[in-house]
Protein backbone atom coordinates (compact mmCIF):
# COMPACT_ATOMS: atom_id res chain seq x y z
CA UNK A 1 0.00 0.00 0.00
CA UNK A 2 1.25 3.49 -1.01
CA UNK A 3 1.54 5.90 1.99
CA UNK A 4 0.32 8.71 -0.60
CA UNK A 5 -1.38 8.11 -3.55
CA UNK A 6 -3.95 10.51 -5.78
CA UNK A 7 -6.75 8.64 -7.79
CA UNK A 8 -8.25 10.29 -10.77
CA UNK A 9 -7.33 13.84 -9.37
CA UNK A 10 -9.10 16.67 -11.71
CA UNK A 11 -8.37 20.28 -10.68
CA UNK A 12 -10.25 23.68 -12.20
CA UNK A 13 -9.48 27.26 -11.54
CA UNK A 14 -13.30 28.33 -12.69
CA UNK A 15 -13.76 27.36 -16.44
CA UNK A 16 -10.22 26.06 -16.71
CA UNK A 17 -9.01 22.45 -15.89
CA UNK A 18 -5.48 22.05 -14.78
CA UNK A 19 -5.25 18.77 -13.93
CA UNK A 20 -6.90 15.60 -16.12
CA UNK A 21 -7.37 12.74 -13.93
CA UNK A 22 -3.99 12.26 -12.18
CA UNK A 23 -2.67 8.87 -10.71
CA UNK A 24 0.10 8.68 -8.77
CA UNK A 25 1.54 6.81 -5.67
CA UNK A 26 4.64 7.56 -2.94
CA UNK A 27 5.61 4.60 -1.19
CA UNK A 28 6.95 4.98 2.48
CA UNK A 29 10.46 5.91 2.25
CA UNK A 30 10.05 6.59 -1.39
CA UNK A 31 11.34 9.83 -2.66
CA UNK A 32 9.67 10.42 -6.39
CA UNK A 33 10.37 13.04 -8.52
CA UNK A 34 7.65 14.73 -10.63
CA UNK A 35 8.78 17.10 -13.95
CA UNK A 36 7.26 19.04 -16.38
CA UNK A 37 7.70 22.34 -17.75
CA UNK A 38 6.02 25.50 -16.74
CA UNK A 39 2.57 25.12 -16.84
CA UNK A 40 2.13 21.43 -16.10
CA UNK A 41 0.42 21.51 -13.50
CA UNK A 42 2.60 20.72 -11.02
CA UNK A 43 2.15 23.07 -8.59
CA UNK A 44 -1.26 22.56 -8.63
CA UNK A 45 -0.92 19.25 -7.58
CA UNK A 46 1.32 19.49 -4.57
CA UNK A 47 -1.35 22.26 -3.60
CA UNK A 48 -4.28 19.95 -4.24
CA UNK A 49 -2.19 17.01 -1.81
CA UNK A 50 -1.65 19.59 0.82
CA UNK A 51 -5.20 21.31 1.12
CA UNK A 52 -4.07 24.62 -0.12
CA UNK A 53 -6.45 23.35 -3.08
CA UNK A 54 -9.44 21.36 -1.93
CA UNK A 55 -11.00 18.90 -4.15
CA UNK A 56 -13.35 15.33 -3.60
CA UNK A 57 -12.28 13.65 -0.81
CA UNK A 58 -11.44 10.26 -2.52
CA UNK A 59 -8.66 11.85 -5.18
CA UNK A 60 -6.00 11.46 -2.51
CA UNK A 61 -5.34 9.16 -0.25
CA UNK A 62 -3.25 9.35 2.83
CA UNK A 63 -2.26 6.48 5.62
CA UNK A 64 -5.63 4.92 4.82
CA UNK A 65 -7.90 7.83 5.10
CA UNK A 66 -9.22 10.01 2.15
CA UNK A 67 -7.85 13.85 2.62
CA UNK A 68 -8.34 15.50 -0.66
CA UNK A 69 -11.02 18.00 1.07
CA UNK A 70 -9.20 18.27 3.74
CA UNK A 71 -8.25 21.66 4.85
CA UNK A 72 -4.54 22.77 4.80
CA UNK A 73 -4.15 23.02 8.47
CA UNK A 74 -5.08 19.75 9.40
CA UNK A 75 -3.27 17.76 6.71
CA UNK A 76 -0.50 19.24 7.71
CA UNK A 77 -1.23 18.18 11.76
CA UNK A 78 -1.67 14.59 9.85
CA UNK A 79 1.97 14.39 8.29
CA UNK A 80 2.37 16.02 4.83
CA UNK A 81 4.79 19.28 5.09
CA UNK A 82 5.50 21.72 1.86
CA UNK A 83 8.15 23.35 0.68
CA UNK A 84 6.31 25.82 -1.07
CA UNK A 85 6.93 27.48 -4.73
CA UNK A 86 8.84 30.40 -3.85
CA UNK A 87 10.28 29.47 -0.60
CA UNK A 88 7.27 31.75 1.78
CA UNK A 89 9.37 33.10 4.23
CA UNK A 90 8.01 34.91 7.03
CA UNK A 91 9.82 38.14 6.18
CA UNK A 92 9.75 39.77 9.76
CA UNK A 93 11.17 36.78 11.47
CA UNK A 94 14.38 35.38 11.68
CA UNK A 95 15.60 32.18 10.69
CA UNK A 96 15.30 30.28 13.79
CA UNK A 97 11.59 32.30 14.31
CA UNK A 98 10.86 31.00 10.69
CA UNK A 99 12.04 27.51 11.67
CA UNK A 100 10.15 28.04 14.32
CA UNK A 101 6.98 28.39 12.55
CA UNK A 102 6.92 25.13 11.33
CA UNK A 103 6.35 23.07 14.48
CA UNK A 104 3.56 25.06 16.00
CA UNK A 105 0.61 23.31 14.29
CA UNK A 106 2.06 19.74 14.57
CA UNK A 107 4.35 18.90 17.53
CA UNK A 108 5.44 15.61 17.20
CA UNK A 109 8.60 13.31 18.63
CA UNK A 110 10.98 13.08 15.58
CA UNK A 111 14.40 13.10 14.02
CA UNK A 112 13.79 17.17 13.30
CA UNK A 113 14.50 19.93 15.92
CA UNK A 114 15.87 23.45 15.65
CA UNK A 115 19.77 21.12 16.75
CA UNK A 116 19.20 18.75 14.09
CA UNK A 117 18.13 20.91 10.99
CA UNK A 118 21.41 23.07 12.35
CA UNK A 119 23.44 19.96 11.71
CA UNK A 120 21.87 19.54 8.00
CA UNK A 121 22.42 23.20 7.23
CA UNK A 122 25.50 24.80 9.70
CA UNK A 123 24.92 28.27 7.94
CA UNK A 124 21.37 28.38 9.02
CA UNK A 125 22.88 27.98 12.66
CA UNK A 126 25.65 30.98 11.94
CA UNK A 127 22.50 33.43 10.46
CA UNK A 128 19.56 32.17 13.22
CA UNK A 129 19.07 36.36 14.04
CA UNK A 130 18.91 37.00 10.68
CA UNK A 131 15.77 38.52 9.00
CA UNK A 132 14.76 36.08 6.26
CA UNK A 133 15.02 38.54 3.96
CA UNK A 134 18.53 39.04 4.81
CA UNK A 135 19.53 35.69 3.82
CA UNK A 136 20.75 34.61 0.15
CA UNK A 137 18.23 33.28 -2.29
CA UNK A 138 20.02 29.52 -1.28
CA UNK A 139 19.92 29.82 2.14
CA UNK A 140 16.04 31.60 1.81
CA UNK A 141 15.30 27.92 0.11
CA UNK A 142 17.28 26.12 2.99
CA UNK A 143 14.69 27.90 5.71
CA UNK A 144 11.76 26.91 4.00
CA UNK A 145 12.97 23.52 3.51
CA UNK A 146 14.09 22.98 7.47
CA UNK A 147 11.01 25.08 8.23
CA UNK A 148 8.82 22.24 6.97
CA UNK A 149 11.01 19.52 7.84
CA UNK A 150 10.27 21.33 11.53
CA UNK A 151 6.88 19.12 12.61
CA UNK A 152 8.45 15.84 11.49
CA UNK A 153 6.48 15.29 8.60
CA UNK A 154 6.41 11.87 7.20
CA UNK A 155 5.61 13.30 3.40
CA UNK A 156 7.86 16.00 2.76
CA UNK A 157 6.54 18.01 -0.74
CA UNK A 158 9.19 19.95 -2.40
CA UNK A 159 8.13 22.66 -4.93
CA UNK A 160 10.75 23.67 -7.43
CA UNK A 161 13.23 24.25 -4.97
CA UNK A 162 15.87 24.53 -7.56
CA UNK A 163 14.51 27.73 -9.60
CA UNK A 164 16.27 30.83 -9.15
CA UNK A 165 19.51 29.06 -8.02
CA UNK A 166 23.20 29.19 -9.37
CA UNK A 167 23.92 25.34 -10.31
CA UNK A 168 26.55 25.55 -7.12
CA UNK A 169 23.44 26.07 -4.64
CA UNK A 170 20.85 23.45 -6.13
CA UNK A 171 23.84 21.44 -5.28
CA UNK A 172 24.21 22.27 -1.95
CA UNK A 173 20.76 22.51 -1.41
CA UNK A 174 20.00 19.17 -3.06
CA UNK A 175 23.30 17.81 -0.59
CA UNK A 176 20.79 17.88 2.06
CA UNK A 177 18.02 15.20 0.74
CA UNK A 178 20.36 11.39 1.42
CA UNK A 179 20.06 12.83 5.20
CA UNK A 180 16.19 14.07 4.94
CA UNK A 181 15.67 10.68 3.10
CA UNK A 182 17.47 8.89 6.11
CA UNK A 183 15.14 10.14 8.62
CA UNK A 184 12.67 8.54 7.09
CA UNK A 185 10.76 10.62 5.85
CA UNK A 186 9.02 10.18 2.11
CA UNK A 187 9.66 12.76 -0.50
CA UNK A 188 8.16 14.41 -3.50
CA UNK A 189 10.46 16.72 -5.30
CA UNK A 190 8.77 19.31 -7.87
CA UNK A 191 11.16 20.37 -10.82
CA UNK A 192 11.68 22.23 -13.97
CA UNK A 193 14.78 20.89 -14.14
CA UNK A 194 15.45 17.58 -14.31
CA UNK A 195 19.09 16.48 -13.67
CA UNK A 196 18.90 16.93 -9.78
CA UNK A 197 15.58 15.79 -9.00
CA UNK A 198 16.27 12.63 -11.04
CA UNK A 199 19.73 12.12 -8.83
CA UNK A 200 17.47 11.75 -6.24
CA UNK A 201 14.40 9.84 -6.94
CA UNK A 202 13.45 6.28 -6.83
CA UNK A 203 10.98 7.08 -9.64
CA UNK A 204 9.83 9.67 -11.64
CA UNK A 205 6.51 11.44 -12.77
CA UNK A 206 6.75 13.43 -15.97
CA UNK A 207 3.91 15.66 -16.51
CA UNK A 208 2.53 17.90 -19.34
CA UNK A 209 -0.76 19.88 -19.86
CA UNK A 210 -2.42 18.24 -17.00
CA UNK A 211 -1.75 14.71 -17.42
CA UNK A 212 1.04 12.20 -16.28
CA UNK A 213 2.72 11.38 -19.63
CA UNK A 214 5.39 9.19 -18.62
CA UNK A 215 6.78 7.11 -15.18
CA UNK A 216 8.91 4.96 -14.40
CA UNK A 217 12.21 4.39 -12.24
CA UNK A 218 15.02 6.47 -14.00
CA UNK A 219 17.35 4.33 -15.29
CA UNK A 220 14.73 2.78 -17.18
CA UNK A 221 13.53 5.76 -19.01
CA UNK A 222 15.45 7.15 -22.21
CA UNK A 223 16.51 10.77 -23.06
CA UNK A 224 14.13 10.66 -25.82
CA UNK A 225 10.88 8.87 -24.03
CA UNK A 226 11.49 12.10 -21.34
CA UNK A 227 11.89 14.35 -24.19
CA UNK A 228 8.57 13.41 -25.77
CA UNK A 229 7.01 13.22 -22.51
CA UNK A 230 7.97 16.39 -21.49
CA UNK A 231 7.84 19.09 -24.51
CA UNK A 232 4.76 16.55 -26.41
CA UNK A 233 6.35 14.27 -28.87
CA UNK A 234 6.06 16.80 -32.02
CA UNK A 235 8.50 19.28 -30.05
N1 LIG B 1 -4.78 30.65 -9.63
C1 LIG B 1 -4.91 30.26 -10.90
N2 LIG B 1 -5.93 30.70 -11.68
C2 LIG B 1 -6.06 30.33 -12.96
N3 LIG B 1 -5.22 29.48 -13.58
C3 LIG B 1 -4.18 29.01 -12.87
C4 LIG B 1 -3.97 29.37 -11.50
N4 LIG B 1 -2.84 28.76 -11.06
C5 LIG B 1 -2.39 28.05 -12.11
N5 LIG B 1 -3.18 28.19 -13.19
C6 LIG B 1 -3.00 27.55 -14.49
O1 LIG B 1 -3.01 26.15 -14.31
C7 LIG B 1 -2.02 25.52 -15.13
C8 LIG B 1 -1.08 24.72 -14.23
O2 LIG B 1 -0.35 25.63 -13.40
P1 LIG B 1 0.67 25.15 -12.31
O3 LIG B 1 0.05 24.06 -11.52
O4 LIG B 1 1.13 26.34 -11.57
O5 LIG B 1 1.83 24.55 -13.22
P2 LIG B 1 3.38 24.31 -12.89
O6 LIG B 1 3.56 24.35 -11.42
O7 LIG B 1 3.67 22.97 -13.50
O8 LIG B 1 4.12 25.41 -13.59
C9 LIG B 1 -1.36 26.63 -15.91
O9 LIG B 1 -1.95 26.71 -17.17
C10 LIG B 1 -1.64 27.87 -15.09
O10 LIG B 1 -1.71 29.01 -15.90
MG1 LIG C 1 4.80 25.44 -10.25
Amino acid sequence: MALLQTRGLTARYGDFQALFGVDMELAEGETVAVIGANGAGKTTLMRSISGLLRQAPEMVHYDGRQIGAMAADDIMEAGIAMVPEGRKLFPSLSVEENLLMGCHRRKVKGPWSLDSVYALFPILKERRHAPGTALSGGQQQMVSIGRALMSNPRVLLCDEISLGLAPVVIRDVYAAFPQIRASGASVIVVEQDIGQAMKIADRVYCMMEGRVTLSGRPGDLSREAIHDAYFGANA
